[in-house]
């Protein structure tokens, strides 16, 4: 099925887009085609890796990321959060706090916010991406695109969803603006979106058709589209089929047999099992089409090697090129 037009491009005039899917589904591959893109469209791209797992850096061909942006690939820099870090930055930006180290009842609270509570801790991780979307460089914004490799699915709706359930606690003063900012960049469709990925198998389209309602109706964010990874779309021909049986039957066997070296029975074999998965794939993409008013782009199962050449291969797919 031919990819929806326009859908790439439209999830790249946002201004932040959060890839967001259970675990193993291809959360960081996405982002990292996401941000390629973009940057391949002459986009200044943050990727940001939310849990700091240099994953994100190496989908992009990189050793590693830091704190600090560093360039990862042709328009695109990368971050990784640490708490403790983006607390840091917090405090020396808006309460012109030189050092943490020197000031203990200061840590005790940072002990607070970086271990203990969920919602602080949350906030840290939007309050990083808000502050990079607002932040500007020589009087523009210091990025056109910023890309999220998010944390799994429920910790995903979390960070989302952190600035929203904070606003029910702080009644007013310059906290309250800050997180009023931030959930308005969350919540806003023009400028934030999620995509959510899944893979054609039960429980990650079960997922990922839970996080887009969590998404919409808990934290009211913006689903700009799913994307379904690693789908099987070669099926089987009947011709394939008559010739394999012929090459197995017993006229044929002994000579294939002495050719190959060994039983031919894994090109039975193989050909069974790319017709079960391309059935699978179609199942589940009906499943996920069903459930999903967005844009169902589908991604093959790549034969490249993890890395930035599966990265690559994903974005062509993504963008309806040939890699
Ligand atoms: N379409 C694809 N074809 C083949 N391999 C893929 C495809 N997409 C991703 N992969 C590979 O699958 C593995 C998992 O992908 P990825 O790391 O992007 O998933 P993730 O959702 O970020 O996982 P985690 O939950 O560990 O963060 C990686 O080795 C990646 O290179
Ligand atoms: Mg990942």
């Amino acid at each position: 099925m031919p990819l929806p037009a326009g859908t790439i491009e439209a999830l790249l005039q946002r201004r932040v887009v959060f890839v967001v899917g259970k675990g193993g589904t291809g959360r960081t591959t996405v982002a990292a085609a996401i941000a390629l893109l973009a940057g391949r469209a002459g986009k200044r791209v943050l990727a940001v890796d939310v849990e700091a797992t240099g994953h994100l850096a190496a989908a992009l061909g990189q050793r590693f990321a830091e704190f600090r942006p560093r360039v990862l690939q042709p328009n695109v820099s990368g971050i990784e959060l640490r708490a403790e870090e983006s607390f840091q930055e917090y405090l020396g930006l808006y309460f012109k706090v030189p050092r943490l180290a020197r000031l203990t009842p200061l840590s005790r609270v940072f002990d607070f916010i970086a271990t203990g509570v969920p919602g602080p801790r949350d906030m840290l991780v939007v309050g990083k991406i808000a502050y990079e979307e607002r932040r500007r460089d020589q009087g523009r914004p210091a990025w056109d695109l910023i890309v999220v490799d998010s944390a799994a699915s429920g910790h995903s709706v979390s960070h989302l969803g952190a600035a929203k359930a904070m606003l029910t606690l702080v009644r007013g003063g310059v906290i309250r603006n800050q997180v009023q900012w931030i959930d308005d960049l969350v919540r806003d469709p023009q400028r934030s979106t999620c995509v959510v990925t899944a893979l054609p198998e039960e429980m990650p389209v079960v997922e990922a058709v839970e996080l887009r309602q969590r998404l919409r109706s808990e934290v009211g964010v913006d689903v700009g589209a799913a994307v379904l990874n690693r789908v099987m779309l070669m099926n089987t021909t009947p011709a394939q089929r008559s010739l394999v049986t012929a090459l197995l039957d017993e006229q044929h066997a002994e000579a294939v047999r002495s050719r190959l070296g060994g039983n031919p029975q894994p090109f039975d074999d193989a050909l069974e099992l790319c017709r079960r998965l391309h059935e699978r794939s179609e199942q589940h993409e009906r499943q996920l089409r069903h459930a999903f008013r967005e844009p169902v782009l589908q991604v093959p199962l790549m034969t490249t090697k993890p890395g930035l050449a599966t990265t690559r291969a994903v974005a062509a797919a993504l963008s309806g090129r040939a890699a």
